[in-house]
């Protein structure tokens, strides 16, 4: 049994209720207290352009840098300088994507896949107007964790990077990123990672993945709407171009990657994520700080998250007209709690409106992981149910969950 005080855990999001269920997470994710508190915290004290020599300008520079810090925290960078800010990871992908382009060649090659959220495929392929060749790395049939074996044919001499996911927002499966890198890497070229969907479950550490890129969204893990790009200092130094106003030099890391700035007061609300992590271990007697807490408190979350699957996943896996879309275990380690199916004869639609009027918030179609869910061929227009918790989901909300999908094979029979 997991330790998790969930009572804790929910008193720290005031958006809670017993009424609703959020079981949309993977959509976006309730905000912590101490994220509001630092949002209310800036706009109130210190919403003045940053670079001035004033007071409150110099002292409205700290309280973003502070954000920047706990997103360097957040995703174990060195320096704070090795995060770009932004409003979502669609967005950083696609300045990142502009301005690696500046240091390549017509005839160079990227290598996008077909089973990921559009957000880490659209912008890279767009570069095929700019003579780069895409190559798509497809889903081997019958796997949800394609891995180095079926990427390996598609590198070559030319090929400069490699768009891949940490973890699916269909299947919920953890890829093995490390080893994914050291494969691109022996290539000579760089892997850009979208963290979205693993973010909200476990403690991102790019140093250990290797990840050249790795972009995150803030609002789906208990931030605010807020995105975050890490990049390899001297990557984003020499390796990509400036997409900033022209007077900013190829040194300005990372501001030549933020044209027009990103917003102030959410950037310094991000402390409010880490403090928020630093309350939940403290809350069960872990004295850390920082990245340690950041680690801790991650820890505690990826095994209570596995009872929480697995709640759902054993229900799933007793019937026998229903087809889990990803892997069947709860597995902490292979896998979050972003769990999608399809029944059998029943209309996904039909099934996700059915349980909208118990105030349970689930969902369906193939959120934005379009190419994936069309390969898959799953033969329901409406795409797959999508049940997406996190850690202050109780396991009585996905027993009423439960209880919905029963009513309606009930009736349905
Ligand atoms: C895996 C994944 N990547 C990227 C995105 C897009 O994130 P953003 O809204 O920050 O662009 C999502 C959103 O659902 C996602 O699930």
């Amino acid at each position: 049994m997991s330790q998790l005080d969930l009572n804790y855990v929910r008193r720290q999001f005031p958006a809670l209720t017993d009424d609703v269920v959020f079981l949309d997470n993977a959509g976006g994710s309730q905000v912590a207290k101490p994220v509001i508190d630092r949002i209310n915290d800036f706009m109130l004290s210190a919403n003045v352009q940053l670079g001035a020599t004033y007071g409150a300008s110099v002292s409205a520079a700290r309280k973003v840098a502070e954000g920047r810090a706990a997103l360097a925290r957040l995703l174990n960078a060195d320096r704070a300088e090795e995060v770009v800010m932004g409003a979502t990871a669609t967005q950083l992908f696609g300045q990142l994507a502009q301005a690696l382009v500046q240091h390549w060649e017509p005839g160079d090659e990227i290598i996008v896949s077909n089973f990921d959220h559009e957000a880490n495929i659209g912008p890279w392929r767009l570069l095929e107007q700019r003579g780069i060749v895409v190559k798509t790395w497809e889903l081997p049939e019958g796997e949800h964790k394609p891995g180095p074996d079926s990427l390996a044919p598609l590198l070559g001499p030319r090929t400069r990077l490699v768009a891949m996911t940490h973890c699916s927002n269909i299947f919920g499966s953890i890829n093995d990123v490390r080893a994914i890198a050291d494969l691109v890497h022996d290539h000579g070229a760089m892997v850009c990672v979208d963290g979205v969907a693993f973010a909200p479950h476990r403690a991102i550490d790019v140093k250990a993945l290797d990840a050249d890129f790795y972009g995150f969204s803030v609002y789906k893990t208990y931030g605010p709407h807020h995105a975050a790009l890490y990049g390899k200092f001297d990557l984003l130094r020499h390796k990509a171009g400036n997409i900033n106003h022209y007077f900013y030099g190829e040194d300005r890391v990372p501001n030549k990657l933020e044209p027009g700035n990103p917003n102030y007061e959410l950037a310094h609300s991000c402390v409010g994520v880490i403090e928020y992590l630093e309350g939940l271990a403290a809350a069960h007697g872990i004295n850390a700080k920082g990245r340690a807490a950041v680690e801790a408190a991650f820890d505690m979350i990826a095994d209570y998250e596995a009872e929480l699957s697995e709640r759902l996943l054993a229900y799933l896996r007793s019937r026998e007209d229903v087809t889990i879309v990803g892997d069947p275990s709860s597995d902490r380690d292979a896998r979050v709690p972003t769990i999608s199916f399809v029944i059998a004869g029943q209309s996904s639609r039909e099934t996700v409106e059915s349980v909208d009027t118990s105030g349970i918030g689930i969902r369906f179609g193939d959120f934005h992981s379009k190419r994936l869910v069309q390969a898959l061929d799953l033969g329901d227009p409406d795409g797959v149910i999508r049940v997406s918790a996190v850690h202050y989901n109780s396991i009585e909300e996905m027993d009423r969950l439960i209880e919905q999908f029963e009513s309606l094979r009930e009736k349905a029979a």
